[in-house]
């Protein structure tokens, strides 16, 4: 058989309707270069989504091959299971020192909904051990994705993709996310409505009974909907909120860390103390699968005392090939300057994006960093969105084929409202935000038309 009726055959691509496949090849992307991905009929594409908000150096980096193939002829594997080895203490340092406040234990995964698992199975358990077991719900935001394993699940905000799975873990609670674009109180003022939408969580505290509430779920910029960045003061009043209440706040910065918005970590960048922060992706640049948690000293204090565990662990976390990737990458980072990159060039991607303004079809431009959404609407005066079936046709009919066939690997995504979603990796600069300008013009100006 050949690649394709293979793929078809045998294949089983995530989150896809396999029947969109019957009458139409599967895409097959063979190899990568800088910011560019190449597919199997030799034609090129940027990468415009980081493959999955992963590829932070792009592609074809060979100190990041050699450091993975060095490793692997040294020990290919040994557990974290009671044991060592010398590239996981040294990340575990090393990401200790990047991230903010006393966040210095590092639990790693192999992914982020692992990490995410992790931090939900940490938060019970901690609990439990500090005398106060009725603690145990969760709160997190209306249409966030948070991951897909059952309790990762459980947190996600996305209704749509639960159904299948359900009974989830109960005790899952949800609060309104920022997206001020449909500001349902203080449209007006993005403060007030950043006060409005952090008081919903202490509302929701309230609503639960305080002493059965474990952590709230936050992203530092809210990926599903398209890029919900926090109002001025959000995360400030999200965590006294917390502190009030004893409740612990988890910041799954599983695509915003590692310099997708011009720092190591979104706390950082938006000035707030999380009690733990899960991470993933952009730590290896893709190189080898690599995830975890951050957690703060206090949280693991419980755990170092007698005959305590924490009754969890996975065989690949903290794999040596993929700790040796990641300290390969962070030096990258240190030595090109990345995060100063982002920082230096971030304003001109949002400037280049923002001339998409002029597009009837084109509502709202937001974002930060490196990562971006823009809301497609049937009408700018009225925010009017498409019905279902215009966005079924529109995005999956439509756009999503013609982006990628005009050349631009990125998300149209409509899980929420209609966006596309741009986060490229983080060597890219002004000539790579023109071609991406140029692709979606087109792109948008001819959906229009086809409305
Ligand atoms: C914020 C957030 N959390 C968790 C996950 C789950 O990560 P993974 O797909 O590595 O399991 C994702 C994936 O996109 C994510 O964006």
């Amino acid at each position: 058989m050949n690649t394709q009726d293979s793929a078809k055959r045998h294949l089983w691509l995530h989150f896809t309707r396999m029947s969109a496949y019957n009458d139409t090849d599967v895409p097959v992307i063979v190899r990568g270069e800088g910011p560019y991905v190449y597919d199997d009929r030799g034609r090129r594409y940027l990468d415009g989504l980081s493959g999955l908000f992963v590829s932070q150096l792009g592609h074809g980096r060979t100190e990041l091959a050699e450091a993975a193939h060095r490793q692997a002829g040294e020990l290919a594997y040994f557990p974290l299971w009671s044991y060592a080895h010398p590239n996981a203490v040294e990340l575990a340092e090393r990401l200790a020192a990047l991230a903010p406040g006393d966040l210095n234990r590092v639990f790693f995964t192999t992914s982020g909904s692992e990490a995410v698992e992790s931090a939900f199975k940490l938060a019970r358990a901690y609990f439990k051990l500090v005398g106060q077991p009725e603690r145990y719900k969760v709160i997190s935001r209306d249409i966030a994705y948070h991951g897909t394993s059952m309790g990762a699940l459980s947190i996600t905000g996305l209704a749509g993709i639960k159904p299948p799975f359900e009974p989830l873990v109960p005790g899952s609670v949800r609060v309104p996310n920022t997206n001020f674009y449909r500001a349902p109180e203080h449209g007006d003022s993005l403060e007030r409505f950043g006060r409005w939408a952090a008081d919903e969580i202490e509302r929701a505290i309230l609503r639960e009974g305080p002493e059965t509430v474990a952590a709230v779920y936050l992203e530092p910029v809210q990926n599903s909907g398209g890029c919900f960045p926090p109002p001025p003061g959000y995360f400030q009043r999200v965590r006294e909120i917390c502190d009030r209440h004893g409740v612990l706040l988890v910041s799954d910065e599983v695509i915003c860390a590692f310099g997708r918005l011009g720092h190591y970590f979104g706390a950082e960048r938006y000035g707030y103390r999380p009690d733990i922060i899960t991470f993933a992706k952009g730590l290896t640049s893709g190189y080898s699968p690599l995830g975890g948690m951050l957690v703060d000293d206090r949280l693991m204090e419980p755990f170092n005392e007698g005959t305590a565990t924490f009754l969890h662990g996975i065989t690949f976390a903290g794999h040596p090939v993929s700790t040796a990737v990641a300290l390969a990458n962070l030096e990258v980072f240190e030595k090109e300057k990345i995060l100063e990159n982002v920082r230096a060039n971030e304003a001109g991607f949002r400037a280049t994006l923002e001339r998409l303004n002029d597009l009837p079809i084109v509502g709202d431009v937001r974002g930060d960093g490196y990562f971006y959404g823009i809301e497609l609407v049937k009408d700018k005066a009225t925010k009017l969105t498409f019905d279902d079936d215009e966005s079924e046709r529109l995005l999956r009919g439509f756009l999503s084929p013609a982006l990628f066939d005009a050349g631009l690997v990125c998300r149209a995504d409509d899980r929420g409202d209609p966006v596309v979603q741009l986060a490229p990796p983080l060597i890219c600069g002004q000539e790579h935000f023109e071609e991406i300008e140029r692709i979606l013009r087109s792109v948008l100006t001819e959906a229009w038309t086809r409305l």
